[in-house]
């Protein structure tokens, strides 16, 4: 049965949408959509694995409310966010009858929400596009913001645009079936959306730890909802990365990135990474004096019961400070980094020296 809906309106003026979120609600895709657009030609795209459990039923939905759809699935991963699938999904876009008047549904992970958010932005200058996210990352995180694109061999995201949806809809009880690794990888940035903005949030997290094991939906659909609201808060007042606003969602990023690099990619899912970066962000505030040893404490207790355990890669401390400087969020050649001055609240901190982000790898 549906649980109750909860609503995120993301407020951009023209470009405003909701992102609605519920547990078993995805049978209403269809509804959803009709009150979202004049189309009657929808093209869902997906991955093999999304296809099977949500992706293929959802099409039938659809054309059994007399829509005419058709459902395009790419293979699972990060490889498939290129400008290769790109080229595929345009072309299959073309033979598939695709116009103006078409819509994109994403129905899956980040990366292919990203993917599909892309196409969308670029086929036939624009169609609207919709966002099913099924991981727990790309519900919290990669499906809010418009921030759509594909990987470039050497350069991840360096090819995309800001392309926002027209609605956004969260069935939290597709996260029964995903794997448990990547569930816990969601979880990470779960955790630092109550460090960087929310300590009440963060709060609810170490009250309800075994909810949020259990995968209970009532816990699922708060979670969800409040890392939606606050992201869209941010993105509200920072829609295209202007001003600095957003950098505070890269708490935990700039340690994270070099870990994932580290790694190639392939060792550490990014959720993974953040977790360690995380470890790593807070020690340094803390060595900087920003912070109390007991904040720091508070964030590794919630890490290990949440099973966020990975730590930082056994790497050489220069290679890591290497990975930083390349990181296209360190502005002009100076280690700068969001850190928490108290629980809820970050602040970017300039001009770090590198034997404190050395001694910080230690966690
Ligand atoms: N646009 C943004 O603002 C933004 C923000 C953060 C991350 N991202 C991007 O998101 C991507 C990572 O996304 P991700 O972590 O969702 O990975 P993903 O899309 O690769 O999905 C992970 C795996 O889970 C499987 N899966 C998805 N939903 C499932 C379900 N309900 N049940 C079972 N299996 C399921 C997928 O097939 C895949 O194998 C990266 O490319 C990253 O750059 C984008
Ligand atoms: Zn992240």
């Amino acid at each position: 049965m549906p649980g109750d809906i909860q609503t995120v309106r993301v407020s951009l003026a023209e470009r405003s949408y909701d992102i609605e979120i519920g547990s078993h609600n995805l049978p209403a895709l269809p509804d959803f959509l009709r009150q979202r657009t004049q189309s009657e030609h929808a093209l869902i795209i997906t991955d093999t694995t999304v296809d099977e459990l949500y992706a293929d039923a959802a099409g039938d939905a659809l054309v059994a409310e007399g829509w005419e759809a058709g459902v395009l699935a790419i293979d699972p991963g990060e490889t498939s966010k290129s400008t290769d699938t790109a080229d595929d999904l345009w072309n299959a876009l073309l033979d598939e009858g695709a116009d103006r008047q078409t819509i994109v549904i994403a129905i899956g992970g980040g990366v292919v929400g990203d993917l599909a958010g892309f196409v969308a932005a670029t086929y036939a200058r624009g169609l609207e596009f919709f966002q099913v996210p099924t991981t727990l990352l790309a519900q919290v995180d990669s499906s809010v913001g418009g921030k759509v694109g594909v990987n470039l061999p050497g350069a991840k995201n360096m090819v995309g645009a800001f392309w926002q949806p027209r609605g956004v809809l969260i069935d939290v009880a597709v996260l029964q079936s995903l794997p448990d690794r990547e569930y816990r990888a969601g979880l990470a940035e779960v955790i630092k959306y109550g460090m960087i903005l929310d300590a009440d949030f963060f709060a609810y997290l170490e009250a309800n730890i075994d909810a949020v094991n259990a995968k209970d939906p009532a816990a699922l659909t708060h979670i969800v909802h409040r890392c939606c609201r606050l992201k869209a808060d941010v993105v509200e007042q920072d829609e295209r990365e202007l001003t600095g606003l957003r950098a505070v969602l890269n708490y935990g990023h700039t340690f994270g990135h070099a870990f994932e690099a580290i790694g190639n990619y392939e060792a550490l899912l990014h959720g993974e990474a953040i977790a360690a970066g995380m470890r790593c962000a807070i020690r340094l505030a803390h060595r900087l004096g920003r912070i109390d040893e007991s904040l720091v404490e508070r964030q590794d207790a919630l890490l290990d019961a949440l099973h966020l355990t990975t730590k930082p890669p056994e790497a050489d401390g220069q290679e890591i400070i290497r990975l930083m400087y390349r990181d296209k969020k360190v502005a002009a050649g100076r280690l700068r980094f969001i850190l928490p001055s108290r629980l809820g609240n970050v602040e970017l901190v300039d001009n770090i020296r590198e034997e404190d982000v050395l001694a910080s790898l230690e966690c």
